[in-house]
């Protein structure tokens, strides 16, 4: 089975959701270019600040700053076997420069999981989601509630909301993915590494397409 995998799709698209259950089965790490931004943020790192800025108003942050902190995660020894990659590649320049850094090793991309999903499933799927402080696992108040609110079934943690899942951010958002990040269907297609798996369906569902198209 492949193993350099990307999960490309839009915000709330459900790469998070999918990348848990994927580093199970492949036995790979789960790398989110926003779940690093968000760590160094708790920790209050310079890197972290200054991606906040950027966050906060739903845009990207440089890609100078997130491929050298991407580059610096896949160098780790856990990644040498493969990796799914959730969040990053998300302009033209991460993805060359991806390329570019994988090649360096002999390397390169395997698959691209592109999850499919319209834009007003988008919206209801990030206002109603709640994350664990601790385990990071997501839930969804309606489609994949936890058993206690507030609480993660998984470890107790506490469950909060992302301050970039307000109405205005995931306009934005979604904006900034149309404009800049689209345009990785086309580069990922010529390159013959891309499929295309309909993100609207259970989660279950999706999960089982996902698992069909890493067996090509
Ligand atoms: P990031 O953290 O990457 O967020 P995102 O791409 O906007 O994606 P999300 O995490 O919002 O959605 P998801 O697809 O993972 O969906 P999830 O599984 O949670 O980026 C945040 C910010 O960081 C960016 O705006 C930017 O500022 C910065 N950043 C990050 N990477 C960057 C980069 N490479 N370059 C520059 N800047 C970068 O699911 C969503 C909800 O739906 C959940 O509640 C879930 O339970 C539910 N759900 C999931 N699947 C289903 C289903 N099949 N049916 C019903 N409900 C479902």
């Amino acid at each position: 089975m492949s193993k350099y995998i990307i999960l490309l799709g839009a915000p709330g698209a459900g790469k998070g959701t999918q990348a848990t259950m994927l580093t199970e089965v492949l036995g790979v790490p789960h790398v989110a270019s926003g779940d690093l931004f968000r760590s160094a943020l708790q920790k209050k790192t310079p890197l972290g600040l200054e991606a906040k800025k950027y966050m906060d108003q739903g845009l990207l942050v440089p890609d100078e700053v997130t491929i050298a902190m991407v580059r610096e995660r896949l160098a780790l020894p856990d990644c040498q076997e493969g990796v799914i990659l959730d969040g990053f590649p998300r302009t033209l320049e991460q993805a060359k420069a991806l390329d570019a850094a994988l090649a360096e090793e002999g390397r390169a991309i395997d698959k691209v999981l592109y999850i499919k999903v319209p834009t007003e499933e988008l919206v209801a799927r990030l206002s109603g989601r709640w994350i664990c402080r601790d385990c990071q696992a997501v839930y969804h108040t309606i489609t994949n509630p936890p058993k206690q609110a507030g609480r993660c079934d998984a470890c107790g943690g506490e469950l909060y909301q992302r301050s970039d899942d307000t109405p205005e951010t995931v306009r934005r958002r979604l904006e900034v993915y149309f404009e800049q990040t689209m345009p990785l269907i086309e580069y990922y297609t010529e390159r013959g590494v891309l499929t295309e798996v309909n993100g609207n369906q259970s989660i279950a569902e999706v999960q089982a397409a996902l698992l069909e198209a890493l067996k090509d």
